[in-house]
C-alpha cells in the first residue's frame, strides 16, 4: 500500500490547518535547499562565502544560499509574524502588527555546514511557537519564549535519502523524500528513542577543556567492562547535530555538546532557539530526555535569540546518568 504523503498524514492526525500549511512551506524549503546541496559542486557554492555571522562564524556559501532559500518559500505565509535564523543578526518581522497565535518561525537553514565540502549529512533545523498574547512592539524581546512552548519542531537532513522528521507535541514521525513524485512519505511513524543505551556521541577533542562531570563520565564509559559502569560503550561524533540526532532517534544513544573552558564565555556552542529547543521536544516527544546537565533544556528562560547552551540528549536512562554526574559535582 501506498504510504501517506506528509499532507495525508498532517490532515488524518488533524493538525491545524494554519499549522499545517506552515509545515508544507517548510518541507518545500526543505526539498529545494536539497537541492542546493545536492548541486553545490556543479554550481561552484561548496566552500566559504569569505563572509561571518553575528556568532562570529566563517559562513559557508551553502549557509546563505539556504537561509535565502528557507526565507522565500516561509515569507508568503501570511500567518507567520517572523523569521528568526541564526545565519541572520536581526529578527526578520513580516508583519508590523503581528496577532496573538501569529507563528514566529526560528531556524538553522543549514546544520553541521561543515560537513558539506566532504559530502556528508547535513540538516536544517526549525521550531515554531505562537506569540502567546498581542504584542505591543515587534522587537528582539517578542521572540524569547521558553521551548515548552513549541507547538511544532522539525529537521530535514539531507544524507544518502532526503528526511524529514517532525512532531506538533504528540509523537515523532519520520518522513523520506521519494524523488519519482517529489512527496515526503510516512516511512517512519511513532519514532522512539530507547531509554538505555551504550552509546554516545561527543567531540572528543576538547576533553582537556571539560568540567570534572563530563570529564568523569566519558572516562568511567571508556573504562568498559572493568570500570564503574560495568559494560563497553560505542561512540560517533559526525559534527551535524542532525545527523547524531537523527541516528538517536533510530538506535538510541545520547548527544553531548557540554559547556567547557573553551566556550564557556558563550554559554556553550550550541544555539537555545535554532539546535537545542527543537531537538530537545522531539527527543522528549520520543520518550528521550533533553538537559543542559543541571536542568531540562525546555525551561531554560531565553535571554536573547542567538543564546547559546549546554546541549545532552538521548535516552532518558543515559541522560539521567549524566545529570546525576552533574549533581554530584
Ligand atoms: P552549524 O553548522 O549550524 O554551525 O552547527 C554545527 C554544530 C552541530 O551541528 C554540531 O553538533 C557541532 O556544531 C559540531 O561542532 P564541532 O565542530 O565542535 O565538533
Ligand atoms: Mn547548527
Ligand atoms: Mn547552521
Amino acid at each position: 500500500m501506498q504510504k501517506p504523503t506528509l499532507r495525508q498524514h498532517l490532515t488524518e492526525a488533524d493538525v491545524d490547518r494554519d499549522l499545517a500549511g506552515l509545515i508544507d512551506d517548510i518541507a518545500s524549503a526543505c526539498r529545494f535547499i536539497a537541492d542546493h546541496v545536492r548541486h553545490g559542486a556543479f554550481q561552484g557554492n561548496l566552500g566559504a562565502a569569505g563572509s561571518t555571522n553575528v556568532q562570529g562564524e566563517t559562513q559557508k556559501q551553502l549557509d546563505v544560499i539556504s537561509d535565502e532559500e528557507f526565507a522565500a518559500r516561509c515569507r508568503s505565509n501570511p500567518r507567520i509574524a517572523a523569521l528568526v535564523s541564526e545565519e541572520v543578526d536581526d529578527v526578520n518581522w513580516l508583519k508590523t502588527d503581528p496577532q496573538a497565535g501569529d507563528f514566529i518561525v526560528y531556524y538553522d537553514p543549514l546544520d553541521g555546514s561543515s560537513n558539506v565540502d566532504v559530502n556528508l549529512s547535513v540538516g536544517t533545523i526549525f521550531s515554531v511557537v505562537r506569540l502567546p498574547q498581542d504584542i505591543e512592539k515587534a522587537d528582539e524581546n517578542a521572540v524569547l519564549i521558553k521551548g515548552d512552548q513549541q507547538v511544532c519542531a522539525g529537521y530535514a537532513v539531507y544524507g544518502p535519502s532526503t528526511g524529514f522528521v517532525l512532531t506538533t507535541g504528540q509523537g515523532v514521525h519520520g518522513f523520506t523524500h521519494h524523488p519519482g513524485s517529489g512527496e515526503f512519505l510516512l516511512t517512519q511513524p511513532d519514532m522512539t528513542v530507547p531509554a538505555e543505551t551504550s552509546e554516545y556521541a561527543i567531540n572528543s577533542s576538547r576533553a582537556e577543556k571539560w568540567e570534572t562531570p563530563v570529564a568523569r563520565y566519558i572516562s568511567d564509559n571508556v573504562a568498559g567492562k572493568s570500570g564503574p559502569r560495568g559494560r563497553s560503550f560505542n561512540m560517533r561524533w559526525t559534527a551535524s547535530m542532525v545527523a547524531d540526532v537523527h541516528r538517536i532517534l533510530t538506535r538510541g544513544g545520547v548527544f553531548l555538546y557540554p559547556m567547557d573552558s573553551g566556550n564557556a564565555a558563550s554559554g556553550g556552542k550550541l544555539r537555545l532557539m535554532y539546535e537545542a529547543n527543537p531537538m530537545a521536544l522531539i527527543i522528549e516527544a520520543a520518550g528521550g530526555a533533553a538537559s543542559t546537565g543541571r536542568g531540562r533544556i525546555l525551561e531554560v528562560d531565553p535571554t536573547g535569540h542567538h543564546q547559546r547552551v549546554p546541549v545532552i540528549l538521548g535516552s532518558k536512562d543515559e541522560v539521567a546518568v549524566i545529570e546525576r554526574y552533574h549533581a554530584e559535582g
